[in-house]
């Protein structure tokens, strides 16, 4: 599975978006170690604070289906923006707790282009593995 391949499919999946409230769609491809893709999507809420990222509907999905923490290889974001589109905080932490520090994220923009980044870089001293 190339990295482009799994940015098609979250652009792709974005078409699926609940976000009228935002007009901001979001796709979001996940790559299970045993190849299967899992994908993700935002879904919004009049009561905003209920909306769901697509990284998280992607790894929520992926649990729900049984896999465990340590199964996951890469993830892909895609939206329409013009600078490369980062997961929110909130995501940010859901990956931590999952996924390991070394894992790419692969970020887009709306020029096709993709920027690697790993799991760590976009959660220095993450709150995780604090022996609780
Ligand atoms: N959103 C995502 O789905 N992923 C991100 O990483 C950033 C934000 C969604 C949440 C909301 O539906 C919309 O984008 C605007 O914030």
């Amino acid at each position: 599975m190339t990295k482009e391949l799994l940015v098609e499919s979250a652009q792709k999946v974005k078409r699926n978006t609940y976000s009228p409230y935002s007009k901001f769609p979001v796709g979001a491809a996940l790559l299970m170690k045993d190849g299967t893709i899992i994908n993700g999507v935002n879904v919004e809420n009049v009561s905003f604070g209920a909306t769901n990222c697509a990284e998280r509907t992607a790894v929520f999905t992926a649990i729900t289906n049984g896999y465990k923490k340590g199964d996951f290889q890469a993830i892909a974001i895609a939206g329409d923006t013009e600078d490369f589109l980062p997961p929110c905080c909130i995501c940010r932490q859901v990956l931590a707790e999952l996924c390991t520090p070394e894992m790419p994220v692969y970020l887009t923009n709306n020029k096709n282009e993709i920027s690697e980044i790993p799991l760590k870089e976009l959660v220095p001293y993450a709150f995780t593995d604090l022996d609780m």
